[in-house]
């Protein structure tokens, strides 16, 4: 993957007090490698104060190596920037709570928190085990319920206390859960389960000062390696829509301090950023009363041909 050398340039050596995040803190997960290393790298560039999360294993999940967190927070803090690593599995209860309390006791506080630790175990549903469903739902459902969870309670006691913040939680979906995906049913179930994680968890923060919203990134990671085999690439000095760096700063600009946006749910790729709208309605029949399955037959079986408009700008491209 081809590094944004550039932009290094561009803030190597600049006030950190000037940046888009300058003074907030700021724990990300999985932050060792892909998108969301590129979110650490752009984060420390724009002066948050950065713990960058990563429980090194491989694409399935297994296995564990502290070097890529160490790495990025090498990067950061070579370019003059501020973080700290920290190694736990946040799928781990007690892991996510040191992650959450690391940020607080080395920084003072915590303004944002990017969830975007991900493994994949793609398999047809026919041929799924029970393990790689639940190492799916494990690192992508509960990682981000256990970094939220400690996150919120750290954010009701400030709040009690008074000290109501500008608080922002990023969250990361996929179009795999949104559009659905062939050969991803645990993949597919926990990253739409994200985003309606994220518009409930939404609701019920506010009253503590903090926005949670989701996206679902498209970039060219060793987790895409399978579907970007073989596509043209462009030359290395070029722009490429496929460079994970594209996605981070959006997610950089949710994070900021006066960003409007709550509870909603992007696509992010290249140079574009799609709003999403949650599932809706779109027909409706109805009977004052009990229907009868004769009934219905008659009145619901045009909703087999009701079109859905998924706009999915992916179509054709996936799977
Ligand atoms: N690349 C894409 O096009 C794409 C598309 C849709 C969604 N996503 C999502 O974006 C996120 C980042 O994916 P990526 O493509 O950059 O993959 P990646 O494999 O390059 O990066 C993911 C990182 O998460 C870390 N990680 C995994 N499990 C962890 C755990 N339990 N605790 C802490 N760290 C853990 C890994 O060590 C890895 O460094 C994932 O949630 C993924 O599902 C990516």
């Amino acid at each position: 993957m081809r590094a944004h050398a550039g932009r290094f340039s561009i803030w190597k050596g600049a006030s950190q007090t000037m940046g888009e995040l300058a003074g907030r803190v700021a724990v990300i997960t999985g932050a060792g490698r892909g998108i969301g290393r590129e979110h650490a790298l752009l984060f420390g560039a724009e002066g948050a104060k950065v713990v960058v999360n990563d429980l090194g294993g491989n694409p399935d999940g297994t296995g564990a190596d502290s070097s890529p967190a160490q790495q990025v927070v090498d990067e950061i803090v070579d370019a003059g920037g501020t973080a700290i690593p920290n190694y736990d599995d946040v799928s781990d209860w007690e892991g996510a709570k040191r992650l959450i309390d690391q940020a607080v006791h080395a920084y003072g506080d915590l303004h944002i928190l990017v969830n975007n630790a991900g493994i994949l175990r793609d398999r047809m549903l026919v041929n799924m085990t029970v393990e790689e469903w639940d190492a799916v739902m494990k690192v992508h459902l509960r990682g981000h319920f256990c970094t939220t969870r400690w996150a919120a309670t750290f954010w009701r006691e400030q709040s009690k206390e008074g000290r109501d913040g500008r608080r922002s939680v990023i969250n990361t979906s996929s179009g795999s859960g949104l559009f659905g995906n062939v050969g991803q049913t645990n993949y597919g179930a926990a990253k739409i389960g994200i985003a309606t994680f994220s518009m409930i968890a939404d609701s019920e923060l506010a009253r503590y000062g903090v926005r949670v919203n989701a996206i679902a990134p498209a970039a060219a990671t060793r987790l895409t390696a399978a579907f970007s085999e073989g596509r043209p690439q462009p030359p290395p000095d070029e722009w490429s829509p496929q460079d994970p760096a594209n996605i981070a700063p959006f997610v950089a600009y949710l994070a900021t301090e006066d960003c409007p946006i709550h509870g909603r749910t992007f696509l992010v790729t290249g140079g574009q950023v799609h709003l999403f709208q949650p599932f809706a309605v779109i027909d409706t029949v109805e009977k004052k009363g009990l229907w009868t399955v004769d009934e219905l037959r008659r009145e619901a079986a045009h909703f087999a041909d009701v079109p859905f408009h998924l706009n999915n700008p992916f179509e054709g491209q996936m799977g």
